[in-house]
């Protein structure tokens, strides 16, 4: 059907940025709203899909999106681990943290106990678009990448190092665009290498048309 034509399909979207706890009132977290995935599952919704929304942010989400809220990049993870099997399309548009706190403090640092300078070890946390993409069957697989300078050459390289089979790229660090902003502009590359510009417009529009592009190759996907 034209209006619906996602009907019949499980997506999963992540989005937000995620937060990793140094103690429990305090945390490392990113510029990401959270706007561009949450325009993304209630687009999705509208075309007819089954959506699963697995959210760092605070945004509201229709009652209809099944929203699976988290804080960490581990959390995230195993959320979307545990229905990768079960869906067909994966949408990454979460900032995902690369890097977690080793040994996260169970009570509240005190400043007198603290050495100084304070050191806090990081440790990398699991690429989950990366393992995702290593272990996909039929799932159709889109990431996001924000850079701020070679934009192209970054994104192609995202693409096949993380097995994808689209990637919506933004150049960050722009007014009026990006992270916390209404608008966005990103250009969308597919692993044939085709490139779509679409020009500065609201998030809730990119979200239609980045599922435009995914419909479109949907249909010769399978
Ligand atoms: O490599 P980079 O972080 O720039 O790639 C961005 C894409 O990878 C986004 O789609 C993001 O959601 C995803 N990602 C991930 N797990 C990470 C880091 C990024 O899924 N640890």
């Amino acid at each position: 059907e034209k209006t619906l034509p996602l009907r019949g399909y499980k997506i999963l979207i992540s989005a937000g940025g995620t937060k990793e706890r140094i103690d429990p009132v305090r945390y490392i977290t990113n510029d990401s709203s959270g706007k561009m995935g949450h325009s993304i599952a209630e687009a999705a919704y509208q075309y007819g899909a089954e959506v699963t929304l697995v959210t760092a942010s605070t945004l509201e989400s229709s009652k209809a999106i099944h929203r699976i809220q988290v804080d960490s990049a581990s959390e995230m993870f195993e959320a979307i681990d545990e229905r990768f099997e079960d869906v067909d399309i994966l949408i990454m548009s979460a900032a995902v943290s690369d890097y977690g706190v080793a040994d996260a403090a169970t009570s509240k640092m005190k400043k007198a106990d603290l050495k100084e300078p304070l050191t806090i070890e990081l440790q990398e946390n699991p690429d989950i678009l990366k393992t995702m993409g290593a272990k996909k069957e039929n799932q159709f697989l889109v990431g996001f990448a924000a850079e701020t300078n070679q934009l192209e050459d970054y994104a192609l390289k995202k693409l096949a190092e993380k097995n994808l089979d689209l990637i919506v790229a933004n150049e960050v660090g722009k007014e009026g665009t990006g992270f916390d902003s209404d608008d966005n502009q990103v250009v969308i590359f597919t692993k044939e290498h085709q490139r779509l510009d679409i020009p500065k417009t609201s998030k809730t529009e990119i979200a239609r048309r980045i599922l435009d592009k995914v419909i479109e190759e949907l249909d010769h996907h399978s």
